[in-house]
Protein backbone atom coordinates (compact mmCIF):
# COMPACT_ATOMS: atom_id res chain seq x y z
CA UNK A 1 0.00 0.00 0.00
CA UNK A 2 1.55 3.50 -1.02
CA UNK A 3 2.30 5.49 2.60
CA UNK A 4 0.94 8.69 2.48
CA UNK A 5 4.00 10.11 1.80
CA UNK A 6 3.87 9.30 -1.89
CA UNK A 7 0.01 10.55 -1.75
CA UNK A 8 0.04 13.91 -0.58
CA UNK A 9 1.35 16.00 -3.26
CA UNK A 10 4.11 18.66 -2.22
CA UNK A 11 1.97 22.14 -2.90
CA UNK A 12 4.22 24.87 -4.29
CA UNK A 13 5.84 26.24 -1.24
CA UNK A 14 4.14 29.05 -1.08
CA UNK A 15 0.41 28.30 -1.96
CA UNK A 16 -2.28 29.16 0.58
CA UNK A 17 -6.44 28.40 -0.29
CA UNK A 18 -7.03 31.67 -0.96
CA UNK A 19 -4.19 32.72 -3.24
CA UNK A 20 -6.49 32.02 -6.40
CA UNK A 21 -7.74 35.46 -6.03
CA UNK A 22 -4.07 36.68 -7.10
CA UNK A 23 -5.32 34.40 -10.57
CA UNK A 24 -7.87 34.79 -13.36
CA UNK A 25 -10.80 33.11 -11.91
CA UNK A 26 -13.66 32.43 -15.15
CA UNK A 27 -17.22 31.69 -14.65
CA UNK A 28 -17.51 33.16 -11.15
CA UNK A 29 -20.97 34.86 -10.49
CA UNK A 30 -21.58 38.39 -10.19
CA UNK A 31 -22.68 38.48 -6.41
CA UNK A 32 -24.57 40.99 -5.68
CA UNK A 33 -24.07 41.43 -2.07
CA UNK A 34 -20.95 40.77 -1.04
CA UNK A 35 -20.98 41.16 2.75
CA UNK A 36 -23.48 38.14 2.70
CA UNK A 37 -20.66 35.95 0.57
CA UNK A 38 -18.40 37.07 3.29
CA UNK A 39 -20.74 35.72 5.91
CA UNK A 40 -21.49 32.62 3.98
CA UNK A 41 -17.85 31.83 3.71
CA UNK A 42 -17.06 32.44 7.26
CA UNK A 43 -19.85 29.42 8.44
CA UNK A 44 -18.40 27.17 5.45
CA UNK A 45 -15.17 27.43 7.05
CA UNK A 46 -16.89 25.93 10.28
CA UNK A 47 -18.88 23.15 9.24
CA UNK A 48 -17.83 19.53 9.59
CA UNK A 49 -16.33 17.93 6.51
CA UNK A 50 -18.48 16.33 4.01
CA UNK A 51 -16.22 13.65 2.88
CA UNK A 52 -12.92 12.13 5.11
CA UNK A 53 -9.42 12.85 4.49
CA UNK A 54 -8.81 8.87 4.78
CA UNK A 55 -11.48 8.57 2.14
CA UNK A 56 -9.67 10.79 -0.32
CA UNK A 57 -6.36 9.27 0.26
CA UNK A 58 -8.22 5.67 -0.15
CA UNK A 59 -9.14 6.67 -3.76
CA UNK A 60 -5.83 8.38 -4.41
CA UNK A 61 -4.59 4.79 -4.02
CA UNK A 62 -7.22 2.78 -6.02
CA UNK A 63 -6.73 5.20 -8.60
CA UNK A 64 -2.58 4.67 -8.53
CA UNK A 65 -4.09 0.76 -10.08
CA UNK A 66 -5.59 2.64 -12.65
CA UNK A 67 -2.74 4.63 -13.83
CA UNK A 68 -0.48 1.56 -13.81
CA UNK A 69 -3.63 -0.04 -16.26
CA UNK A 70 -4.64 -2.68 -13.43
CA UNK A 71 -8.24 -0.81 -12.59
CA UNK A 72 -10.69 1.25 -14.16
CA UNK A 73 -12.67 4.17 -13.59
CA UNK A 74 -16.25 4.51 -14.31
CA UNK A 75 -17.78 8.12 -13.63
CA UNK A 76 -21.43 9.16 -14.24
CA UNK A 77 -24.32 10.73 -12.97
CA UNK A 78 -26.44 13.91 -13.36
CA UNK A 79 -25.07 17.16 -15.79
CA UNK A 80 -26.28 19.17 -12.76
CA UNK A 81 -27.85 18.08 -9.36
CA UNK A 82 -30.46 19.76 -7.96
CA UNK A 83 -31.38 20.79 -4.83
CA UNK A 84 -34.72 19.10 -5.04
CA UNK A 85 -35.29 16.70 -1.81
CA UNK A 86 -32.80 13.95 -2.48
CA UNK A 87 -34.91 10.61 -2.16
CA UNK A 88 -33.10 7.75 -0.70
CA UNK A 89 -35.03 6.15 -3.54
CA UNK A 90 -33.63 8.53 -6.09
CA UNK A 91 -30.12 8.31 -4.76
CA UNK A 92 -30.13 4.56 -4.76
CA UNK A 93 -31.08 4.77 -8.59
CA UNK A 94 -27.98 6.73 -9.45
CA UNK A 95 -25.53 4.55 -6.91
CA UNK A 96 -27.40 1.43 -8.39
CA UNK A 97 -26.75 2.51 -12.36
CA UNK A 98 -23.22 3.10 -11.42
CA UNK A 99 -22.75 -0.20 -9.85
CA UNK A 100 -24.43 -1.62 -13.05
CA UNK A 101 -22.03 -0.18 -15.77
CA UNK A 102 -19.12 -1.00 -13.57
CA UNK A 103 -19.87 -4.54 -12.99
CA UNK A 104 -20.29 -4.65 -16.24
CA UNK A 105 -16.99 -3.62 -17.34
CA UNK A 106 -15.47 -5.27 -14.66
CA UNK A 107 -16.40 -8.81 -15.61
CA UNK A 108 -15.15 -8.09 -19.07
CA UNK A 109 -11.92 -6.36 -17.40
CA UNK A 110 -10.90 -8.87 -14.94
CA UNK A 111 -9.83 -5.79 -13.07
CA UNK A 112 -11.25 -3.72 -10.39
CA UNK A 113 -13.70 -0.93 -11.13
CA UNK A 114 -13.95 2.25 -8.82
CA UNK A 115 -17.28 3.65 -8.81
CA UNK A 116 -17.32 7.26 -9.07
CA UNK A 117 -20.21 9.58 -9.28
CA UNK A 118 -21.30 13.06 -10.69
CA UNK A 119 -22.86 13.57 -7.12
CA UNK A 120 -22.94 15.18 -3.79
CA UNK A 121 -21.39 18.08 -4.93
CA UNK A 122 -22.63 18.55 -8.82
CA UNK A 123 -24.54 22.32 -8.21
CA UNK A 124 -22.70 24.59 -10.46
CA UNK A 125 -22.42 25.02 -14.10
CA UNK A 126 -20.45 26.88 -16.43
CA UNK A 127 -21.73 28.68 -19.17
CA UNK A 128 -21.07 29.95 -22.64
CA UNK A 129 -22.66 32.75 -22.17
CA UNK A 130 -23.90 34.67 -19.67
CA UNK A 131 -27.32 35.47 -20.41
CA UNK A 132 -30.12 33.02 -22.17
CA UNK A 133 -32.51 33.48 -24.09
CA UNK A 134 -35.98 31.88 -22.54
CA UNK A 135 -39.33 32.45 -24.85
CA UNK A 136 -38.95 35.85 -25.74
CA UNK A 137 -37.43 37.16 -22.58
CA UNK A 138 -33.26 37.60 -22.45
CA UNK A 139 -32.40 36.69 -18.74
CA UNK A 140 -28.97 36.37 -16.93
CA UNK A 141 -27.87 32.44 -16.92
CA UNK A 142 -28.71 29.86 -14.93
CA UNK A 143 -25.72 28.59 -13.48
CA UNK A 144 -26.74 25.85 -11.46
CA UNK A 145 -28.98 25.45 -7.89
CA UNK A 146 -25.39 26.77 -6.45
CA UNK A 147 -25.80 30.32 -7.75
CA UNK A 148 -29.34 31.08 -8.84
CA UNK A 149 -32.52 29.94 -9.40
CA UNK A 150 -34.00 28.44 -12.99
CA UNK A 151 -37.52 30.03 -13.01
CA UNK A 152 -37.69 32.60 -15.96
CA UNK A 153 -37.51 35.62 -14.24
CA UNK A 154 -34.85 38.00 -13.24
CA UNK A 155 -35.42 38.08 -9.79
CA UNK A 156 -34.61 34.04 -9.78
CA UNK A 157 -31.59 34.66 -11.77
CA UNK A 158 -29.46 36.56 -9.14
CA UNK A 159 -27.07 35.09 -7.29
CA UNK A 160 -27.91 34.44 -3.69
CA UNK A 161 -24.80 33.24 -1.85
CA UNK A 162 -27.44 31.50 0.84
CA UNK A 163 -27.22 29.07 -1.83
CA UNK A 164 -23.65 27.81 -0.85
CA UNK A 165 -24.65 27.28 2.59
CA UNK A 166 -28.05 25.11 1.21
CA UNK A 167 -25.86 23.35 -1.53
CA UNK A 168 -23.25 21.83 1.44
CA UNK A 169 -26.18 21.00 3.33
CA UNK A 170 -27.93 19.19 0.67
CA UNK A 171 -24.45 17.40 -0.24
CA UNK A 172 -24.19 16.42 3.41
CA UNK A 173 -27.66 14.70 3.11
CA UNK A 174 -26.97 13.45 0.00
CA UNK A 175 -23.21 11.68 1.17
CA UNK A 176 -25.79 10.54 4.32
CA UNK A 177 -27.98 8.11 2.15
CA UNK A 178 -24.88 7.26 0.03
CA UNK A 179 -23.18 6.04 3.58
CA UNK A 180 -26.77 3.91 4.70
CA UNK A 181 -26.62 2.42 1.34
CA UNK A 182 -23.62 1.28 1.65
CA UNK A 183 -24.15 -0.37 4.54
CA UNK A 184 -27.12 -1.92 2.85
CA UNK A 185 -24.43 -3.83 1.25
CA UNK A 186 -23.67 -2.87 -2.44
CA UNK A 187 -22.69 -5.37 -5.06
CA UNK A 188 -19.12 -4.08 -5.78
CA UNK A 189 -16.55 -3.42 -3.80
CA UNK A 190 -15.91 0.39 -3.61
CA UNK A 191 -15.24 2.74 -1.14
CA UNK A 192 -17.86 0.85 1.09
CA UNK A 193 -15.59 -1.78 2.14
CA UNK A 194 -14.18 0.74 4.99
CA UNK A 195 -16.43 1.80 7.98
CA UNK A 196 -18.64 4.43 7.59
CA UNK A 197 -17.91 5.66 3.66
CA UNK A 198 -20.55 6.13 1.06
CA UNK A 199 -21.54 3.44 -1.62
CA UNK A 200 -19.83 5.36 -4.38
CA UNK A 201 -16.81 8.28 -4.55
CA UNK A 202 -18.03 11.68 -5.26
CA UNK A 203 -16.90 14.30 -7.90
CA UNK A 204 -17.80 17.55 -9.14
CA UNK A 205 -16.38 20.01 -11.05
CA UNK A 206 -14.76 22.47 -8.42
CA UNK A 207 -16.27 25.55 -10.38
CA UNK A 208 -17.01 28.11 -7.65
CA UNK A 209 -13.93 28.96 -5.59
CA UNK A 210 -15.83 31.11 -3.27
CA UNK A 211 -17.44 27.72 -2.05
CA UNK A 212 -14.30 25.43 -2.18
CA UNK A 213 -11.88 27.50 -1.10
CA UNK A 214 -13.54 27.53 2.93
CA UNK A 215 -14.03 23.80 2.81
CA UNK A 216 -10.11 23.07 2.40
CA UNK A 217 -8.80 21.37 5.72
CA UNK A 218 -5.45 20.10 7.40
CA UNK A 219 -6.19 16.54 8.07
CA UNK A 220 -4.81 16.78 12.15
CA UNK A 221 -3.87 13.16 11.71
CA UNK A 222 -1.55 12.88 8.82
CA UNK A 223 -1.17 16.63 8.19
CA UNK A 224 -2.35 16.51 4.82
CA UNK A 225 -4.46 19.54 2.96
CA UNK A 226 -7.46 18.52 1.34
CA UNK A 227 -10.33 19.67 0.18
CA UNK A 228 -13.32 18.00 2.02
CA UNK A 229 -16.43 18.95 -0.23
CA UNK A 230 -15.70 15.98 -2.42
CA UNK A 231 -13.58 12.79 -3.29
CA UNK A 232 -12.52 14.00 -6.85
CA UNK A 233 -12.60 17.52 -7.50
CA UNK A 234 -12.13 18.39 -11.42
CA UNK A 235 -11.48 21.18 -13.68
CA UNK A 236 -13.52 22.04 -16.37
CA UNK A 237 -12.56 22.99 -20.13
CA UNK A 238 -13.77 26.69 -19.56
CA UNK A 239 -11.90 27.02 -16.13
CA UNK A 240 -8.92 25.38 -17.04
CA UNK A 241 -6.30 28.23 -17.62
CA UNK A 242 -2.83 26.95 -16.45
CA UNK A 243 -2.11 30.40 -15.05
CA UNK A 244 -5.70 30.40 -14.22
CA UNK A 245 -7.55 30.38 -10.45
CA UNK A 246 -9.01 27.24 -10.55
CA UNK A 247 -5.33 25.24 -11.91
CA UNK A 248 -3.23 27.47 -9.02
CA UNK A 249 -6.10 26.31 -6.27
CA UNK A 250 -6.24 22.75 -7.00
CA UNK A 251 -2.78 22.53 -7.16
CA UNK A 252 -1.97 22.78 -3.53
CA UNK A 253 -5.08 19.80 -1.68
CA UNK A 254 -3.96 16.18 -1.77
CA UNK A 255 -7.32 14.69 -3.68
CA UNK A 256 -6.79 13.38 -7.03
CA UNK A 257 -7.47 15.74 -9.13
CA UNK A 258 -9.65 15.67 -12.56
CA UNK A 259 -9.35 17.86 -15.87
CA UNK A 260 -11.10 17.98 -18.76
CA UNK A 261 -9.04 18.09 -22.02
CA UNK A 262 -10.78 19.51 -25.04
CA UNK A 263 -9.66 19.82 -28.93
CA UNK A 264 -8.47 22.93 -28.53
CA UNK A 265 -5.33 21.58 -25.75
CA UNK A 266 -2.19 21.23 -27.77
CA UNK A 267 0.40 18.90 -26.10
CA UNK A 268 2.58 22.46 -24.59
CA UNK A 269 -0.18 23.85 -22.87
CA UNK A 270 -1.12 20.19 -21.38
CA UNK A 271 2.71 19.41 -20.56
CA UNK A 272 2.11 22.99 -18.54
CA UNK A 273 -1.56 21.70 -16.90
CA UNK A 274 0.78 18.60 -15.91
CA UNK A 275 3.57 20.08 -14.26
CA UNK A 276 1.11 22.35 -12.15
CA UNK A 277 -1.14 20.07 -11.15
CA UNK A 278 1.41 16.76 -10.78
CA UNK A 279 4.81 17.78 -10.88
CA UNK A 280 5.39 14.92 -8.09
CA UNK A 281 4.67 12.75 -10.70
CA UNK A 282 2.47 10.63 -8.66
CA UNK A 283 0.31 8.02 -9.65
CA UNK A 284 -3.12 8.63 -9.80
CA UNK A 285 -3.18 12.17 -8.98
CA UNK A 286 -4.43 13.22 -11.41
CA UNK A 287 -7.33 12.10 -13.79
CA UNK A 288 -7.08 13.76 -17.49
CA UNK A 289 -10.69 13.27 -18.81
CA UNK A 290 -11.07 13.30 -22.59
CA UNK A 291 -13.56 15.40 -24.68
CA UNK A 292 -12.60 15.85 -27.89
CA UNK A 293 -15.91 15.15 -29.97
CA UNK A 294 -16.09 11.83 -31.78
CA UNK A 295 -14.55 13.11 -34.81
CA UNK A 296 -11.64 14.45 -33.49
CA UNK A 297 -10.69 11.93 -30.69
CA UNK A 298 -8.48 9.74 -32.73
CA UNK A 299 -6.29 12.48 -34.19
CA UNK A 300 -6.37 15.08 -31.51
CA UNK A 301 -5.52 12.83 -28.73
CA UNK A 302 -2.39 10.33 -29.41
CA UNK A 303 0.13 13.66 -29.47
CA UNK A 304 -1.32 14.23 -26.16
CA UNK A 305 -0.81 10.83 -24.28
CA UNK A 306 2.70 10.83 -25.97
CA UNK A 307 3.50 14.00 -24.35
CA UNK A 308 2.29 13.34 -21.08
CA UNK A 309 4.37 9.74 -21.15
CA UNK A 310 7.50 11.12 -22.31
CA UNK A 311 7.09 13.34 -19.38
CA UNK A 312 7.16 11.08 -16.56
CA UNK A 313 3.18 12.04 -15.22
CA UNK A 314 1.33 8.61 -14.58
CA UNK A 315 -2.23 10.30 -15.12
CA UNK A 316 -5.38 8.39 -15.50
CA UNK A 317 -6.71 8.67 -19.29
CA UNK A 318 -10.60 8.79 -18.68
CA UNK A 319 -13.07 9.25 -22.06
CA UNK A 320 -15.91 12.10 -21.37
CA UNK A 321 -17.33 11.08 -25.00
CA UNK A 322 -20.57 13.06 -24.47
CA UNK A 323 -19.59 16.76 -24.24
CA UNK A 324 -17.93 16.90 -27.17
CA UNK A 325 -21.16 16.25 -29.04
CA UNK A 326 -24.11 17.62 -28.12
CA UNK A 327 -26.13 19.44 -30.63
CA UNK A 328 -29.36 21.13 -31.13
CA UNK A 329 -32.31 19.11 -32.70
CA UNK A 330 -35.05 21.02 -34.65
CA UNK A 331 -37.11 20.93 -31.82
CA UNK A 332 -34.54 23.15 -29.89
CA UNK A 333 -33.56 20.54 -27.34
CA UNK A 334 -29.96 20.27 -26.87
CA UNK A 335 -29.31 16.17 -27.19
CA UNK A 336 -26.99 13.76 -28.08
CA UNK A 337 -26.67 10.51 -30.28
CA UNK A 338 -25.67 7.44 -28.86
CA UNK A 339 -23.83 6.07 -32.07
CA UNK A 340 -21.45 9.44 -31.87
CA UNK A 341 -20.86 8.74 -28.09
CA UNK A 342 -20.19 5.28 -28.77
CA UNK A 343 -17.96 6.12 -32.02
CA UNK A 344 -15.88 8.67 -29.32
CA UNK A 345 -15.90 5.30 -26.75
CA UNK A 346 -14.25 3.61 -29.59
CA UNK A 347 -12.09 6.34 -30.58
CA UNK A 348 -10.90 7.26 -27.65
CA UNK A 349 -9.55 3.42 -27.04
CA UNK A 350 -7.89 3.16 -29.85
CA UNK A 351 -6.27 6.61 -29.45
CA UNK A 352 -4.68 5.83 -26.17
CA UNK A 353 -3.52 2.21 -27.17
CA UNK A 354 -2.27 3.49 -30.62
CA UNK A 355 0.36 5.99 -28.21
CA UNK A 356 1.25 3.03 -26.08
CA UNK A 357 -1.14 4.16 -22.87
CA UNK A 358 -3.69 2.57 -21.14
CA UNK A 359 -7.25 3.33 -21.23
CA UNK A 360 -8.29 4.19 -18.08
CA UNK A 361 -11.96 4.77 -17.97
CA UNK A 362 -15.06 6.82 -18.84
CA UNK A 363 -17.14 9.40 -17.71
CA UNK A 364 -20.65 9.47 -18.54
CA UNK A 365 -23.75 12.03 -18.11
CA UNK A 366 -26.34 9.45 -16.98
CA UNK A 367 -29.80 9.01 -15.56
CA UNK A 368 -31.38 5.90 -14.29
CA UNK A 369 -35.18 7.55 -15.22
CA UNK A 370 -36.07 6.54 -18.61
CA UNK A 371 -35.86 10.08 -20.02
CA UNK A 372 -35.86 11.07 -23.43
CA UNK A 373 -32.88 13.49 -24.12
CA UNK A 374 -30.51 12.01 -26.02
CA UNK A 375 -31.40 10.16 -29.00
CA UNK A 376 -30.54 6.70 -30.54
CA UNK A 377 -30.09 3.41 -28.79
CA UNK A 378 -32.09 0.07 -29.05
CA UNK A 379 -35.36 1.46 -27.66
CA UNK A 380 -35.07 4.09 -30.80
CA UNK A 381 -35.72 7.06 -28.92
CA UNK A 382 -35.91 9.77 -32.05
CA UNK A 383 -35.48 13.47 -31.96
CA UNK A 384 -39.44 13.67 -32.02
CA UNK A 385 -39.57 11.56 -28.80
CA UNK A 386 -37.20 14.34 -26.59
CA UNK A 387 -40.27 16.36 -25.41
CA UNK A 388 -41.73 13.50 -23.71
CA UNK A 389 -39.37 13.49 -20.66
CA UNK A 390 -36.48 15.82 -21.05
CA UNK A 391 -36.37 16.50 -17.17
CA UNK A 392 -32.15 17.54 -17.16
CA UNK A 393 -31.35 20.84 -15.31
CA UNK A 394 -28.60 21.36 -17.64
CA UNK A 395 -27.23 18.96 -20.20
CA UNK A 396 -28.71 16.01 -22.24
CA UNK A 397 -28.23 12.27 -20.01
CA UNK A 398 -28.34 8.75 -21.41
CA UNK A 399 -31.50 7.01 -19.96
CA UNK A 400 -30.52 4.03 -18.09
CA UNK A 401 -30.66 1.51 -21.41
CA UNK A 402 -28.41 3.68 -23.30
CA UNK A 403 -25.90 3.35 -20.82
CA UNK A 404 -26.28 -0.04 -20.97
CA UNK A 405 -25.38 -0.06 -24.73
CA UNK A 406 -22.36 2.21 -24.15
CA UNK A 407 -21.55 0.15 -20.90
CA UNK A 408 -21.33 -2.73 -23.02
CA UNK A 409 -19.79 -1.45 -25.95
CA UNK A 410 -16.91 -0.35 -23.20
CA UNK A 411 -16.69 -3.94 -21.89
CA UNK A 412 -15.96 -5.32 -25.54
CA UNK A 413 -13.18 -2.78 -25.77
CA UNK A 414 -11.64 -3.19 -22.68
CA UNK A 415 -11.71 -7.42 -23.14
CA UNK A 416 -10.52 -6.81 -26.83
CA UNK A 417 -6.94 -5.29 -25.32
CA UNK A 418 -3.42 -6.01 -27.12
C1 LIG B 1 -19.63 19.04 -17.56
O1 LIG B 1 -18.92 18.07 -17.25
O2 LIG B 1 -20.83 19.14 -17.25
C2 LIG B 1 -19.01 20.11 -18.39
C3 LIG B 1 -19.50 21.35 -18.41
O3 LIG B 1 -17.98 19.66 -19.11
P1 LIG B 1 -16.82 20.45 -19.88
O4 LIG B 1 -16.14 21.33 -18.87
O5 LIG B 1 -15.94 19.35 -20.38
O6 LIG B 1 -17.48 21.22 -21.00
CO1 LIG C 1 -22.63 18.58 -18.83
Amino acid sequence: MLPVSLLAPVAPPDWTPSDWRRRVAAQQPDWPDLAALRRVRARLAGTAPLVRPHEILDLRRALSAAAHGEAFVVQLGDCAETFDTPTFAGIAARAGLLHTTARTVSQALGHPVIPIGRIAGQYAKPRSSPTEQVGDLVLPSFRGHLVNDPAPTPAARVPDAMRLLEGQAHARDVLALLRELAQSGMPLPGPGTSAGAPAVWTSHEALLLDYEEPLVRRDPVSGVVCLTSTHLPWIGARTCEPDGAHVRFLSGVANPVGLKVGPGTDPARLARLCARLDPDRQPGRLVLISRMGAARVRAALPPLVERVAALGHPVVWVCDPVHGNTYTSGSGHKTRHVDTVGAEISGFFAAVRAAGGSPGGIHLEAAPEDVTECVGGVAGVTEQDLPLRYETACDPRLNASQTAELAALTARLCADRP
